[in-house]
């Protein structure tokens, strides 16, 4: 079977590059990425590909050469859920916030609602790929409503995690370590995995392609993101012992890293992991592992989670406690507000719960980012509840310059490991800021020994 014609609902960080890519890749494939949200597709159709929805590397230039061609945008889902012989489901899965396995469970209803309204509509055999990351056996429930509630064509479901990085997605869909397709294991099911390998293989290596059962590949994903976010707790367990015995994170990292068991990646001390994958398939892992009656194994993954809770509000105690126990009324600056450097998206970004602590300090604290919006900001701190958006305006301040940040402040804490930021004078800083001048180097960023040669009181996660 030759796929022709693919949907993927949910124009988000992963169905947006994704989809762009397989346009990119395939020119005999049109692709249609609808979404519900009509100002999200707008800024995808944006005649300036630069307006596109999502700061991402790259991704203007390639949304600039394939769409109008064979990549288009549109909020028509049922338009495009007709047209497709694959459809793949892309849409958000947060974290429940209301009854059963509050705050640990994925919240499945857009993925429900994704599947009624494919079978609905539907009057042709589809192909269903799960992209979204879902907890192990969701392939079982879409299976149930689109045959309970169909109208008689054949939907074989595949599961094909996105392993994709923000910031370089671009790179990773491009050369991805390995591509993983999950099918179910009849005739047709092979066929239609067989179908979805045919369309990666344009330009990924064969080798590179995983095929597994459904629940290897919905598990599998899981696993990865606890296993990376695993390796960052490690270390950052690590960065608390080295700041009490004056040995250096960053040379214990390089140390471990050169053993080819441990492999060098992913042992940055930080100010803690945000993203929106990380803490929500934990919290998924612990759920299930639980709902199966597995205590123990779901002990084990939260202590990923309890140990970066810690970690960031060691962060931003550590300020508190350096600036001689009382931040009242006194300017912070924060630079860096996503949950890591060339992204937009500040999902369980660090800063949110470091700002949140500050301002409950009743410290006056004044941000900046690169490429996040004020509105983004005061929307991620309203999230939280912790106060009004009339309140959290008039305690935080968001700025367009770095300097109307630093200007006056007692304290500097750089959050994010945006590139800019290793480029800034910070003699001028320095000299701006009030003094003594702290600077709180959450992402072990600066050379420490320049910054205290300048004059700065100088605080690094890892280093005593
Ligand atoms: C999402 C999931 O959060 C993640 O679990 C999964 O691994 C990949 O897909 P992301 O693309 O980053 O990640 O989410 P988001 O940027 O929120 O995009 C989802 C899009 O789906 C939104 O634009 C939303 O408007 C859209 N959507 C949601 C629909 O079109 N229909 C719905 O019913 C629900
Ligand atoms: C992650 C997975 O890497 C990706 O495969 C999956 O598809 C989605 O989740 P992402 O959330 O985009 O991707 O970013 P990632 O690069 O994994 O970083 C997650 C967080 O960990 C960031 O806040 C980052 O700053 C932090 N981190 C990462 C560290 O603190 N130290 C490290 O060494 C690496």
């Amino acid at each position: 079977m030759e796929i022709k014609n693919i949907c993927c609902i949910g124009a988000g960080y992963v169905g947006g590059p994704t989809m762009t890519m397989i346009a990119a890749k395939c020119p005999h494939i049109k692709v249609n990425v609808v979404d519900i949200n009509e100002n999200r597709i707008a800024a995808w159709n944006d005649e300036n590909a630069t307006h596109i929805p999502i700061y991402e590397p790259g991704l203007p230039e390639l949304v600039g050469q394939t769409r109008g061609k064979n990549l288009f945008f549109s909020t028509d889902v049922n338009a495009a859920i007709q047209e497709a012989d694959m459809i793949f489901i892309s849409v958000n899965t947060p974290t429940k916030t209301y009854g059963e396995g509050k705050g640990m469970a994925a919240d499945l209803k857009y993925i429900e609602l994704c599947a009624r309204q494919i079978a609905a509509v539907a009057t042709s055999d589809k192909i269903i790929v799960e992209k979204s990351t879902l907890p192990v056996r969701t392939a079982e429930a879409l299976r149930s409503i689109l045959d309970n509630t169909g109208n008689g064509v054949h939907f074989d479901i595949l599961s094909n995690p996105e392993f994709l990085a923000e910031g370089t997605a671009v790179t990773d869909l491009l050369n991805p370590d390995r591509v993983l397709i999950g099918g179910e294991h009849t005739e047709k099911g092979k066929k239609a995995q067989q179908a979805l390998v045919e369309v990666y293989a344009n330009w990924v290596p064969r080798e590179h392609i995983l095929t597994t059962n459904v629940w290897s590949a919905e598990l599998s994903k899981l696993t990865a993101n606890a296993f990376l976010a695993q390796r960052v707790s490690s270390i950052n367990a690590i960065s608390e012992l080295c700041e009490v015995t004056e040995a250096d994170v960053n040379e214990v990292a390089r140390a471990i890293g050169a053993d080819s068991r441990i492999g060098s990646k992913f042992l940055k001390a930080s100010v803690g992991f945000g993203g929106s994958c990380f803490q929500k398939d934990i919290l998924n892992l612990v759920y299930i592992s639980q709902t199966y009656g597995l205590q123990e194994v779901a002990d084990y993954w939260e202590q990923v989670i309890i140990m970066n809770d810690h970690q960031k509000r060691r962060f931003a105690k550590n300020i508190v406690k350096t600036l001689f126990n009382t931040v009242s009324g006194k300017k912070i600056a924060l630079l860096g507000w996503s949950f890591k450097k060339d992204t937009n998206d500040t999902r369980e970004s660090a800063a949110i719960y470091v700002a949140d602590y500050l301002l409950k300090e009743q410290a006056e604290v004044v941000v900046y980012d690169p490429k996040v919006t004020a509105e983004q900001i005061y929307s991620d701190l309203n999230y939280l509840g912790t106060r009004s958006d009339t309140e959290n305006r008039s305690l935080l301040t968001v700025v367009n310059d770095p300097m109307d940040a630093v200007k006056k402040a007692h304290a500097t804490a750089i959050l994010t490991e945006w590139d800019e930021f290793k480029k800034y004078d910070w003699q001028s800083i320095y000299d701006h800021m009030l003094k003594p001048a702290f600077l709180f180097d959450g992402r072990m960023l600066l050379d420490q020994e320049l910054l205290k040669g300048i004059g700065f009181e100088v605080y690094t996660t890892g280093k005593g």
